[in-house]
């Protein structure tokens, strides 16, 4: 029998410039008195986490801070984080600065301290036991410094697992940060790379979700089987269209710009904001189950805008440089869908048929200044093979996709993203 059902869920979110001046005020209504405030290096240094450690001071909150987030969380790190808890604490709540890399190390700490056991007790199956929390999280307030991850609304917690070369996550609903307070005046200060690459991260959760797989055609769940991500239904939809109109018009200034003016920073916070509350629900697909042995595998790329100490593939330029050719790939399940996100994000992209939608991504990939496919980031065809064997491992994300995909759908998908347009 087919689905019938769809389920929506978000935190309580409060939006706008100088939301996060009023933290201190939210937390003590909580009751909260000791807080632990996550961030990472690069963010303490512009100085947004001592504003709002200061902020919380105001209202009687002692902060203790924890600023060695690692970019792009690992197993590592995140025990690393959890142990400073353990031994800092007790804390009554979490409040995290920084991207997503922040937020999902505030998750990490959030379930720990409050539950029994280990890391690898809770990431997902077959890497970890997915092991389901047995008591209450710690409240956590999620206040995103990027405009990309949405990880302030959703239910997970993304790392590498250093051992076995996998980027994979725990899962679940309790990790849903409390509150979310998107102040766009903190994301104002991104580095010109960073906004590119995290804004790629917006793009594809908002056209992933929206050309996943329709919610009705899975078969039905019982109500202890259903998941956070139940495929494309009529409300994600509603914010990932309204997230392709907001790019559309701020995605370009905001990176050409460099500092961002307050209505585009305000624009392209609200536009990943919506976006984290579409996929947050409907899920994400092809783009997303091909980053992560793009960004796992990675040799020596090391972009502008990221710390220079380690080669990294950012998540958002991860997803993205398949994103053009699995969208070729998935239009015929879906055509109207892929046309209308196409001119959602230019309303001059005309005609129709499959190359509509990924010339319109690969021309906005050219005009930011993203690497040319995967041959720019130190990927040949030599790869495919292997990377296609880590894309296949997701097999979570690709049941996702509006269609079927095979080992060999992937190695064309992979095998065709190594350039995206003539120099
Ligand atoms: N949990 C989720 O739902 C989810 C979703 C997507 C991605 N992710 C994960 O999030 C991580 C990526 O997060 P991200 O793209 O937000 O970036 P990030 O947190 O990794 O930060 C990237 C860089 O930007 C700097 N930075 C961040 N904000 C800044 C600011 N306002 N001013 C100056 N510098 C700033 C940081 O110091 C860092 O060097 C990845 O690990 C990815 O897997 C999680």
């Amino acid at each position: 029998m087919s689905e019938t059902v769809f389920t929506y869920a978000a935190p309580a979110l409060k939006f706008g410039r100088g939301a996060s001046r009023e933290l201190g005020y939210d937390l003590s209504t909580w009751g909260a008195r000791r807080v632990l405030l996550v961030t990472d290096p690069g963010v303490a240094a512009v100085g947004h986490p001592a504003t709002v450690a200061e902020g919380l001071a105001k209202h009687g909150l002692a902060v203790t801070t924890y600023d060695e987030t690692h970019v792009e969380p690992t197993d590592a790190s995140l025990t690393h984080a959890v142990e400073f808890a353990r031994a800092e604490g007790p804390f009554d709540a979490v409040v995290a600065v920084g991207g997503g890399s922040s937020i999902d190390t505030a998750k990490a700490v959030a379930l720990l301290v409050t539950n029994p056991g280990e890391l690898m007790d809770y990431i997902n199956a077959p890497v970890g036991n997915a092991r389901a929390p047995e008591h209450a999280l710690l409240p956590l307030v999620a206040v995103p410094t990027t405009t990309g991850t949405g990880s302030e609304s959703t239910t997970i917690c993304v790392m590498d697992v250093l051992a076995l070369k996998v980027k994979t996550g725990i899962s679940h609903p309790a990790l849903r940060p409390r509150l979310a307070v998107v102040d766009p005046d903190l994301s104002a200060t991104q580095p010109p790379g960073v906004t590119a690459a995290a804004g790629m991260d917006i793009l594809c959760h908002a056209l992933e979700s929206y050309t996943a797989r329709w919610y009705a055609d899975f078969d039905a769940k019982s109500p202890e089987q259903r998941v956070p991500y139940c495929g494309a239904n009529p409300i994600a939809d509603l914010w990932s269209e309204r997230a392709l109109g907001l790019l559309a018009g701020a995605f370009r200034s905001a990176v050409r710009e460099g500092g961002m003016a307050p209505e585009v920073a305000e624009q392209m916070a609200m536009a990943a904001t919506f976006a984290g509350l579409g996929f947050g629900n409907a899920g994400v697909h092809i783009p997303h189950a091909n980053a992560y042995p793009i960004a796992g595998r990675v040799r020596d790329f090391r972009p502008a805008g990221y710390p220079a100490g380690e080669p990294i593939v950012p998540h958002g330029i991860a997803v993205a440089l398949t994103a053009p050719e699995a969208f070729r790939f998935t239009y015929d399940a879906a055509p109207d869908r892929h046309l209308r996100a196409a001119r959602l994000l230019d309303p001059a992209a005309d005609g129709s048929g499959p190359d509509v939608l990924p010339r319109t991504l690969a021309t906005l990939m050219h005009d930011i200044g993203l690497p040319n496919g995967l041959g720019e980031v130190g990927y040949g065809e030599a790869d495919v093979d292997d990377l296609v064997a880590g894309a296949v491992q997701q097999q979570r994300l690709l049941a996702t996709a509006p269609k079927p995909v095979t080992e060999d759908d992937l190695a064309g998908i992979i095998g065709s993203s190594l350039r995206h347009w003539a120099d």
